[in-house]
Formats: structure tokens, sequence, C-alpha cells
């Protein structure tokens, strides 16, 4: 059997374990996610979504459970995973050139190599006539495909997306979705994705994980078998819109009543 890109083996965070209030944020969490595979992680507010992408890309450690990427021990970050935020975290004084080569000259890439480098990505992008802009030119879709190019030139091996289009409005949105999908293609990574939004997970995935509420447990991990480009009018994406919303639905609600049911416990106490 093939090497799988990331795996995640009984996992468990607990945040400030030492504290008077720890706090379980994954349990027990278990998957793994193919070479070049198209991973959305989707779950209620505050089940651990992003705790598990510092911890696959190892901004993080683990509380109990492995994590490896290519059968190799996370031990901290590696340039073998790329991290995107929602808000693309750019170097506002430099160029963009510099900005997406800054890791390549940090490796040791000298000015030169850099410049070509920036000017092959920033193309992918749609952005190659921008190299010498600086970030606060650009507008937010823009900016997170910079972040999106500096991420690649360092080619590599798994790409992880904490909510990166969430900030965008809805035609640039989709615009950036499609936009992913050929550059996942072309590069070959693996990506985990997290967003709240449904129709952005099934118009993407491969594989849709379902977290429960905190603390998150794989609830359901669906295989999303549609032919790309992947319509909304399909009668398939609107079944999977269905499954998908009524699994979170049961979640939110238990998130709420824990929240309620502590907020009642400390009124009281
Ligand atoms: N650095 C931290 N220290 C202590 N607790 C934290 C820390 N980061 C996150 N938490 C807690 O861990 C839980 C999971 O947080 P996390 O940010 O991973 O959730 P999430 O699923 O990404 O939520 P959202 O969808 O709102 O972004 C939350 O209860 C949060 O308060
Ligand atoms: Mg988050």
């Amino acid at each position: 059997m093939a090497v799988p890109a990331v795996s995640c083996h009984q996992v468990s965070k607990v945040w400030n374990p030492d504290s008077a209030s720890p706090l379980l944020a994954l349990d027990d969490l278990s998957f793994e996610v193919e070479r070049g595979e198209f991973i959305v992680l989707l779950g209620p507010s505050g089940c651990g979504k992003s705790t598990l992408l510092y911890m696959i890309a190892g901004l993080e450690s683990t509380s109990s459970g492995t994590i490896e990427c290519d059968k190799l021990p996370v031990t901290g970050p590696d340039s073998d995973r790329g991290m995107i935020f929602q808000e693309a975290s750019l170097y506002p004084w430099l160029t963009l050139s510099d900005n997406v080569t800054f890791g390549l000259g940090l490796r040791g890439m000298g000015p030169g190599l850099r410049r070509e480098a920036a000017s092959k990505i920033m193309k992918k992008v749609g952005l190659g006539d921008m190299l010498d802009k600086r970030p606060d030119e650009l507008s937010g879709g823009m900016r997170q495909r910079v972040a999106v190019a500096r991420a690649l030139a360092m080619q590599p091996k798994v790409l992880m997306m904490d909510e990166p289009f969430a900030a965008l409005d809805v035609q640039t949105r989709t615009k950036m979705q499609d936009f992913l999908l050929q550059i996942w293609r072309d590069s070959g990574a693996s990506i985990i994705l997290v967003t709240h939004s449904i129709d952005e997970a099934i118009s993407l995935a491969d594989r849709i994980i379902v977290f429960t509420s905190r603390p998150g447990r794989v609830k359901k991990d669906i295989r999303v078998d549609l032919e790309r480009p992947r319509s909304p009018r399909d009668p398939a994406f609107h079944a999977l819109q269905d499954e998908l919303s009524e699994l979170l639905a049961d979640e939110v609600d238990r998130a709420f009543a824990d929240q309620q049911r502590s907020e009642t416990g400390s009124h009281t106490a």
C-alpha cells in the first residue's frame, strides 16, 4: 500500500494541561491523507480544526498520539508542510517578489534565482506582472493568491489552509476555489483545508472529514465522488448538502447545549 502523505493516529490535544482548567480540544483522532488528496475539515466552531492544522504543521505538539508525514514523525515545522491562514500574513515592507521567495532566501538561494522563481510562481497565480508591488497595493483576493504563491514556492508535499477564503466576497471566493483546484492539480501536493462553508467543502474535496463538537473527533469521513467542476444544481450535490447540514446541525446543537450547561454551572458555583 502507498505511504500516506499524512497520518494522524489517536491524536489528542489538551491545552493548558497543568492549569486548574485544562481543555481537551481534540480526542483520539485518527485519519490518513493520501498523496495528492484534497481533504476538507468541517466542524463547529471550537472543535479543534485549527489546533489540528497547527499540530500537523509542527507548530504545536500533540498531547498524545502521533502525527506522521511520509512515515516520519512530525517534530517541528518543515518546508514540506506549508500553511496558509485566513488573513494572508505577508510582510508589508517587502515587494511581492521578495515575499513569495522569502523562504527560498532562508534556504540560501541568491537574488537572481529568487527573482526567476518569483516570476514563475507569480505567473502561476495570475500575478506575473506584479512582482514589484507591495502587499498594501493588492485586493484581499490577490493577497491570498500571493500567500498561495509563497507556500507553493517551497514545493510543499502538504499544504494546509485555515479558512483561506473566509474574508473574501462570494464572487472572489468562487474564483479562488477554481484557481485553487488548478494549482492543486499542477502541484501534486496534498491539501488539508478548513472551512465553515458546506458548499465550499463539496466543491473542493476528495474527502470531507466532519468533526464532532469539542472535543473534536472524526464524526464522519465522506468521499465525494462527483466529477469536477461540480455544480450546486447537481442533485448529488444537493444530497450531500443535506447530509452535511444535518451532521453539522447535530454538533452545533450539542456545542450550544454544552456551553449553556457550563455557563449555568459557573453562575450557580
Ligand atoms: N493557544 C491556545 N491555548 C488555549 N486554548 C486554545 C488555544 N488555541 C485554541 N484553544 C482552544 O481549543 C479549542 C479548539 O480551538 P480551535 O481554534 O482549534 O477551534 P476551531 O475548530 O479552529 O474553531 P473555529 O472554527 O472557530 O476556528 C477551543 O476551545 C479554543 O478555545
Ligand atoms: Mg479555527
